[in-house]
């Protein structure tokens, strides 16, 4: 049974506030879990309440609900609590940065009553030894980065290590391989929000420096690693004039659907998340139905992690892949159902990490635990590698 259930304002790697909540049981269970924060938001995500609201609405609501009424082990139960403390769609009296924290701290503390690893209690114990490949980011800019790519992401993914530990690894030296490439060319820059390289640089030339980089690091390590985007196009979308908006130069839908059709032949792309608007479903059928079953065509902001919004997409054949945030919708619960619904639907799962990110490690336990082909947790900087390295250890059996 809950016994304790605590909110504190915590940092976030930006320097905002986020919020971190500890769950106690009855049985002697702790759990301590962080809300990450995005920056290019989904427009039909859960709402992020500023902090002191969160916790207090959180409090006043959630809170009585919880302790001496659930039981940490019945996942399910704090989840329901969370919503009906709640009672709306988005999450906008308690804050998803609320339920997320508790959702996930619940989890851990169940987990702890086990005395078994998170990933376990989320389902994990027959997984077979697979594991999820790391998508890198080694080069950004959208809304991550001032004066940078507008492509929001460039992503190394080793598809071909051997194991987890290789395939981290292999992402941190084509991030440093693509630090060399830039000093080389005099473009030395600073970092965006992920830890990604923030070059001022157009779009083809960050192709021509990421691709270098990986074919040095594919020499060095001797196996595949493959390129992918985060084009987080929504962002780039000017709904007004219907056109996406590359600094001067403009694409109709059309012409955007020839460009990354153009970008997924030229550079062989395994990956690529938003590469149109939120609202065009329609679109993403038309671009899924022309690239095939050969790249992740994967949808963030078109999905939000919501099981009626990837219903639509799958009923359609919009995208093959789906970005998971648990932020996003706010709960683990629905987190795993929208995991459940891709896979009944041959949709492949991506477990997704924040711009705004923090030491939690939760997403690497459910990317172990899901199964997931990819998680996408960045490079560099402490809050991406505690996922990196928990990941390592979970291969480790540590
Ligand atoms: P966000 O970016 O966390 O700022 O939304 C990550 C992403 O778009 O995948
Ligand atoms: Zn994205």
């Amino acid at each position: 049974l809950v016994t304790d259930v605590r909110l504190r304002r915590v940092l976030d790697s930006r320097g905002n506030p986020t919020v971190e909540a500890d769950v106690r049981t009855e049985s002697g269970g702790f759990g301590r879990a962080k809300a990450p924060s995005g920056a290019s938001t989904g427009e039909y995500e859960a709402i992020e309440l500023p902090v002191g609201e969160a916790i207090a609405g959180a409090r006043e609501r959630a809170i009585p609900r919880l302790v001496g009424e659930v039981y940490a082990g019945n996942q399910r139960d704090i989840d329901n609590a969370l919503r009906a403390a709640d009672s709306t769609d988005d999450f906008s009296h308690i804050g998803a940065n609320s339920a997320v924290a508790i959702s996930m701290a619940g989890a851990k503390a169940a987990a702890d009553v086990l005395g078994a690893p998170l990933f376990q209690h989320l389902g994990g114990t027959f997984r077979g030894d697979t594991f999820p490949t790391p998508l890198g980011n080694v080069v950004g800019g959208g809304e991550h980065a001032a004066d940078a790519t507008h492509i929001q992401e460039f992503l190394a993914a080793p598809v071909g290590a051997p194991s987890v530990e290789e395939a981290i690894f292999a992402n941190a030296a084509v991030h440093s391989a693509v630090r060399d490439q830039l000093d080389e060319q005099g473009l030395s820059c600073g970092k965006g929000d992920e830890g990604a390289w923030a070059p001022s640089v157009d779009d083809g030339s960050a192709f021509d420096i990421v691709s270098a980089a990986i074919e040095t690091v594919e020499d060095d390590v001797g196996f595949e690693i493959r390129l992918g985007l985060d084009v987080a196009a929504a962002e780039l979308y000017d709904a007004d004039k219907e056109v996406y908006r590359y600094g001067e130069q403009t694409r109709d839908t059309g012409e955007q659907i020839d460009y990354i059709t153009e970008l997924i032949e030229e550079y062989n792309l395994i990956y690529v998340e938003d590469p149109l608007d939120e609202d065009d479903f329609e679109g993403y059928v038309t671009l899924t139905e022309r690239v095939g079953q050969g790249t992740h065509i994967c949808g963030d902001d078109l999905f939000v992690t919501n099981v009626e919004r990837l219903e639509r997409g799958t009923e359609m054949g919009a995208a093959n892949s789906i970005l998971i945030k648990p932020n996003q919708i706010g709960t683990l619960s629905e987190t795993v159902d929208a995991v459940e619904l891709a896979r009944r639907n041959g949709y492949e799962p991506v477990i997704s990490h924040r711009s705004g990110e923090t030491e939690d490690t939760t997403i690497a336990h459910l990317a172990v635990a899901t199964d997931a082909p990819f998680i996408k947790t960045g490079v560099v900087g402490g809050e991406r590698t505690a996922k990196l390295n928990e990941l390592i250890r979970i291969e480790h059996n540590a």
